[in-house]
């Protein structure tokens, strides 16, 4: 597996798409250890959403054509672009790693919603979400948590979605959970999706 740094004072995380990978031992605990390490300095490795959790997360939020979704830490861009493609949104998706930003550009090319999306290379956390009306994330515990200043400026009724991680003593108005034969992580073929909607 190919690994990248995400900034010289980081440690190295893991870029290449997970699904691709070959769950043999040695990879498996290559992947872990880099994830760890990543988890560590409250970064976050690049695993995909399924496609089906996507949709899922869009539904969730109730995503129109008049929605504008920012996915921290957009990885190949797929909530976006599933955002555009398949309800009709905007978007705009904020990434670290430069070879995501440009696949995720490519993609939207490919998909046909380039001139819907936006992939900007930024850190999450000196994002500008004044625009957002739907936020979605797939980070960690701890990133989420970290999050919470930024995300209780969001305007009343944007609503808030993360794939498996919760806010804390932020009760969710509702969490869902999704068969997924396909996750790449974790012994439990499931994912739980929580949606906060801001008062
Ligand atoms: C678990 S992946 C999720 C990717 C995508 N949102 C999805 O659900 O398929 C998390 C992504 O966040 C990116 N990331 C980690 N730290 C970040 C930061 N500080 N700012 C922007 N992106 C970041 C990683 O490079 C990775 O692509």
């Amino acid at each position: 597996m190919e690994l990248v740094t995400t900034s010289s004072s980081k440690p190295l995380c893991a870029k290449g798409p997970f699904d691709r990978l070959r769950a043999n031992g040695w990879v498996l605990l290559t992947f872990l250890a880099s994830a760890a390490a990543c988890a560590q300095d409250s970064d976050v490795p690049f695993i995909v959403t399924p496609d089906n959790v996507t949709r899922e997360m869009l539904k969730l939020a109730d995503v129109k054509a008049s929605d504008f979704v920012i996915d921290l830490g957009s990885g190949d861009g797929r909530i976006v672009i599933v955002a555009a493609r398949h309800f009709g949104a905007r978007g705009l998706g904020v990434e670290i790693v430069p070879e995501l930003v440009e696949k995720s550009r490519d993609n939207a090319k490919q998909a046909g919603v380039a001139d819907r999306v936006e992939f900007r290379e930024q850190d999450l956390f000196a994002t500008d979400l004044s625009q957002a009306t739907v936020i979605t994330m797939y980070l960690l515990p701890e990133v989420n948590l970290l999050l919470k200043p930024k995300l209780r400026k969001l305007k009343p009724g944007t609503r808030i979605v993360s794939h498996d991680w919760d806010m804390g003593t932020w009760a969710p108005d509702r969490t869902v959970t999704v068969e997924v034969p396909d996750k790449p992580i974790g012994r439990e073929k499931m994912s739980k999706l929580h949606l906060w909607i801001v008062k």
